[in-house]
């Protein structure tokens, strides 16, 4: 596994903050419910757009331009114009330092 530290992160609100980071070329979306942080792709399965500019709610992000909704924690597409997930990565938090795998 190759980590990577996400500076800002501690900075998302803790209620369903999210944010974009890009890590190897990889497009992340970085979320926070309470003291938990989640990552997915952060570009939408459908066309383009960015999830970070999306609306999250209850452990689910929408997408902004078409309303496609996703579970965070699965990647899962639950419903809107999409039949593919979102790529799912590891994040863990150590000193507060908040790092991303998207090996
Ligand atoms: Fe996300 Fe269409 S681009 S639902």
């Amino acid at each position: 596994m190759t980590w990577t530290p996400v500076k800002g992160a501690d900075a998302l609100s803790p209620d369903g903050g999210v944010m974009a980071v890009t890590i190897d070329n990889v497009a992340v979306a970085l979320y926070r419910f309470g003291e938990d942080y989640l990552a997915t792709g952060n570009i939408c399965t459908h066309q383009y757009a960015l999830l970070s500019d999306g609306f999250v709610e209850n452990g689910c992000v929408e997408c902004p331009l078409h309303q496609a909704v996703f579970d965070v924690r699965t990647g899962k597409a639950l419903s809107g114009p999409v039949s593919k997930d979102l790529e799912t990565y590891a994040v863990k938090v150590e000193d507060g330092q908040v790092f991303v795998d998207v090996t």
